[in-house]
């Protein structure tokens, strides 16, 4: 990593704010096996592992094979601190504000059953927040009776976010949720303008940044969340089976602890009393996988280091160049709106069904991903489609890539 790092150019001063660095493409695709063999435009679903994350996996794996699973956690204990501490540097907040989690859902869950929901509450969100959110709070409303309330959205797409305060003070919520990108579209939320008015009303707000992790700077402070959930595999690059919940101090402070606490989150202080641990370990389990720990750190060091400013100024705008290939094509729909744009590209393409779609373009070597109705009820309604091809660049791909994608659904769309 290190070659990799003197390897990139940096225009301007260092330290000087406007600092322009470009990236490396060539040397950070190196370093990424999987370049080798696929056209990989499903970063959304999945990044491909840099090297440097995989050796450190298969090292802790081949060390709790000599030495014994606990035994190994026990010898890398400092690399396991450093998955808090980078990742709190990368989200700005404390390396107490962070538990690792399994995945963003269960991140997302963990949060949801700390909050002591009574029949009547409002829960306020966006007709574009995850499936799975989405499908929690009917949960929460089946279970408990909560009620769910939906903003509006702006007629260009995305949420109105006046309109959103406007709910906010005539139900005063229990919560409000955002999806910062949702993964059935490159919409990117205005998730720190909402976070502005939940602050102003003393409101507790959850956000999902699964997919803006990783591809766009994400300062917990600037966006005034309470509580931030987040996946590592996809744009930061990590493994699959990981995530993490930020946990703001107000939170720990005010006493918010998941329904199923256990023995790493609490401690059990008499026959009849447990008492929660003061950092967001709260929310995490006793049993981690350490390897994937491990690789995590590795991973969030890695975006680290390439620089998410540099990543947030490639990342869209190898999508940009995208959208405005395929927009040109005759019976290709985009289906992206909203003011700011990330870097998933959804279309459908006129003839043809999603899965031959699909594996027309698994058979050209590209990888993709597809959506259905079901991923986006509200949003998919109001652009009435039925499914949407997703392709996800990341900055490791090349802008010739970008063009040979476009060529493809080009030569594509005539035989369906
Ligand atoms: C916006 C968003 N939130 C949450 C999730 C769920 O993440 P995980 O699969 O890690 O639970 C996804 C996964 O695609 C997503 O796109």
């Amino acid at each position: 990593m290190e070659v990799l790092l003197s390897d990139m150019k940096t225009h301007g001063s260092a330290t000087g704010a406007g600092a322009e660095t470009l990236l490396d493409v060539a040397a950070l695709r190196a370093d990424t096996p999987g370049c080798e063999q696929v056209v990989h435009f499903n970063n959304a679903g999945c990044g491909l592992l840099a090297a440097p994350v995989l050796a450190t996996m298969l090292d802790h794996l081949n060390l709790e094979a000599r030495l014994g699973g606990y035994e190994a956690a026990a010898a890398r204990a400092e690399q396991v601190r450093a998955f808090y501490t980078e990742t709190a540097a990368l989200i700005n907040c404390a390396p107490g504000n962070i538990a690792f989690a399994g995945s963003a859902t269960h991140a997302y869950a963990t949060a949801l059953s700390s909050i002591p929901f009574e029949a009547g509450d409002v829960i306020l969100t966006t007709r574009n927040d995850f499936i799975s959110n989405q499908i929690a709070f009917l949960s929460l409303r089946k279970r408990f009776g909560v009620r769910l309330v939906h903003a509006p959205d702006l007629p260009e797409g995305g949420v109105d976010v006046a309109a959103m305060a406007a709910l906010m003070r005539a139900h005063r919520p229990r919560l409000v949720s955002a999806t910062h990108i949702p993964t059935n579209s490159g919409l990117v939320q205005p998730i720190a303008e909402i976070g502005a008015h939940c602050r102003e009303l003393g409101l507790l707000y959850l956000v999902d940044a699964c997919q803006s992790v990783g591809q766009f700077p994400i300062d917990v402070a600037e966006i005034g969340c309470d509580l931030l959930t987040a996946t590592c595999r996809k744009f930061l690059r990590g493994p699959r089976g990981s995530g993490f919940l930020y946990v703001s101090d107000r939170v720990l402070r005010d006493g918010y602890e998941p329904l199923f606490i256990d023995m790493h989150g609490s401690r059990w202080v008499s026959p009849d009393s447990y008492r929660p641990v003061e950092s967001a370990a709260r929310f995490e389990e006793w049993e981690f996988p350490y390897a994937t720990v491990l690789g995590c750190a590795a991973a969030v060091r890695y975006a680290r280091q390439v620089g998410v400013a540099a990543i947030a100024r490639r990342t869209p705008a190898l999508a940009a160049r995208l959208r405005a290939r395929l927009g040109d094509l005759a019976g290709v729909r985009l289906l992206d709106r909203g003011r700011t744009l990330g870097a998933l590209v959804t279309f459908e393409v006129e003839g043809w069904q999603a899965e031959p779609f699909k594996a027309a373009m698994d058979a050209a070597g590209v990888n993709s991903a597809l959506s259905f109705r079901e991923f986006a009820q509200f949003d998919f309604a109001d652009k009435d489609v039925e499914w949407c091809l997703r392709l996800s660049p990341h900055y490791y791909n090349t802008e010739d890539e970008v063009d040979r994608v476009a060529d493809i659904v080009a030569g594509l769309r005539a035989s369906p």
